[in-house]
């Protein structure tokens, strides 16, 4: 007899109880359960696989007597996401691409689609044929090879999959997806997670690598469930300012590569170009020097990069002074306002303080902190910080100068860009070659010492 099997989950991090609790055990979230129906097949039914009868029992064996693990990579015709997945995509691999809606996904995949010169398999579950067309051509590239499938059943996306024998298998989205062994909705925990499952069955029997999609909450995680994380091999994000036109492409797990690399792209009309040289676009565009703005040399990931900061101080016009900032951590900007007030004795105390990073770009690498208070004095002592110097330094609650990791890649990349000086901290010295490097380079431990060569 066919019984209807509900259980509730958690829509955060998909632990399952079969009792309605407020308080999740797993990841100790509040009212995240949500009632599912997982099952209404038999048991026997709802386990099979893509491919029926493929049973295989695999029996223990040493480590020394597995074959010699030689991963082929497929080159996408993109260097950035090449890098991002750490030389190209893994034959049998499942990579899953979160974003918010809007961001690019869709377009990003397509372009690589389009690009690649093998056959494969575009499943959307969210545009009709006719849009994605018009996509392509929007992106101006033709390709024979690609084909696009609506669909959102898992069992006929299989079917269609075993008549094309692809070699990529692009699934658009996975909250879309619907697998016929359960009854609960489209995106729910039971459901991503039973899809996901038979894909990566998929993927692993076929040796065939599976890209999915996979929309992601306000909050930044990839939607609800932390459960795909542990399912797929990589999980890259796809990330940026919907006001700009600047992507990043990070990843956040990868099996077959470094976890710190970054992509960079731009969306444009015409879709998304690679940025292999993103300094030159972070720093703004300008013509004559004004104060409040500075250039720190910082890090995103592996990747060097030069980004202007930008602040303004003005008098505050009401009783309360305001402070706002675009792309920094508010605390520690109040942080290092109460510094320059208490070490140096300068008063934002009755000024509206906003602090700007150009591109609209979030940065968390404590070596903007020198640039930072260069830009804040400069803004509020209405002196020009030379637009041939570049920071890296972070700030400690006692004004002292703090070293900062891989200084050597930071002054390489700033030397590059033609800076003539660079402002490090003192205790950055040790085992660096100065000689090395066409810049002057600073060395300063407080910040007051940073006033006084800067501003004299
Ligand atoms: P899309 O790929 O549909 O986002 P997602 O799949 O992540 O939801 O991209 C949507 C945005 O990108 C949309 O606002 C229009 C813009 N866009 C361009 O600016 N240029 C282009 O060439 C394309 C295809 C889209
Ligand atoms: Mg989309």
């Amino acid at each position: 007899m066919n019984k209807i099997k509900k259980a509730f989950f958690c829509s955060n991090c998909g632990s399952s109880s079969p009792k309605w609790i407020g308080k999740c055990t797993g990841c100790g979230e509040w009212n995240t359960y949500n009632e599912e129906i997982i099952a209404k097949e038999d048991k026997k039914e709802a386990k099979r696989t893509w491919r029926e009868n493929s049973v295989r029992s695999p029996k223990p064996i040493p480590l020394q007597e597995v074959i010699g693990g030689k991963t082929t990579r497929l080159v996408t015709p993109d260097q950035e996401l090449n890098r991002v997945l750490g030389g190209g995509i893994v034959s049998g691999s499942m990579i899953l691409i979160g974003g918010q809606p809007g961001i690019g996904k869709s377009t990003l995949m397509l372009q690589v689609a389009l690009q690649l010169p093998i056959k494969l398999l575009y499943v959307t579950g969210e545009e009709s044929e006719e849009q994605i067309k018009m996509r392509a051509e929007r992106l101006g590239i033709q390709n024979q090879q690609c084909f696009i499938l609506t669909e959102t059943n898992t069992q006929k996306i299989f079917q269609q999959f075993k008549a094309l024998q692809p070699e990529l298998l692009i699934i658009d989205s996975i909250q879309t997806l619907t697998s016929p062994h359960l009854d609960s909705t489209p995106g729910s925990v039971s459901q991503l997670r039973e899809c996901a499952g038979e894909l990566q069955r998929l993927a692993k029997e076929t040796n065939v690598p599976v890209i999915i999609i996979g929309h992601i909450t306000k909050d930044g995680a990839i939607a609800g469930p932390k459960l795909l994380e542990h399912i797929v091999d990589a999980v890259l994000q796809f990330e940026g300012d919907r006001h700009y036109t600047y992507r990043i492409l990070r990843t956040i797990k990868n099996r077959y590569g470094s976890t710190s690399e970054l992509g960079i792209y731009e969306m444009k009309a015409n879709g998304l170009r690679e940025v292999s040289n993103p300094s030159e676009l972070l720093l703004s565009q300008k013509e004559e020097e004004l104060s409040g703005s500075s250039v720190c040399a910082t890090l995103e990931g592996l990747r060097p990069m030069l980004i202007e900061t930008q602040a303004l101080v003005s008098t505050a016009v009401y009783g309360t002074p305001q402070r706002s900032s675009n792309g920094f951590d508010m605390r520690r900007l109040s942080m290092l306002l109460a510094v320059l007030e208490k070490r140096c004795g300068f008063k934002f105390g009755m000024s509206d303080v906003f602090l700007n990073i150009a591109g609209g770009i979030k940065v968390d690498d404590p070596a903007i902190d020198l640039a930072i208070i260069s830009a804040l004095v400069s803004s509020l002592q209405d002196i020009v910080v030379p637009s041939n110097v570049c920071f890296a330094g972070e700030v400690g609650l006692t004004g002292e100068i703090r070293a900062v990791n891989r200084i050597d890649q930071r002054i390489q990349e700033a030397d590059r860009l033609g800076f003539s000086e660079i402002y490090i901290s003192k205790y950055n010295l040790k085992g660096l070659d100065l000689d090395r490097y066409k810049l002057k380079v600073n060395t300063v431990s407080k910040i007051d010492e940073l006033y006084s060569d800067l501003f004299g």
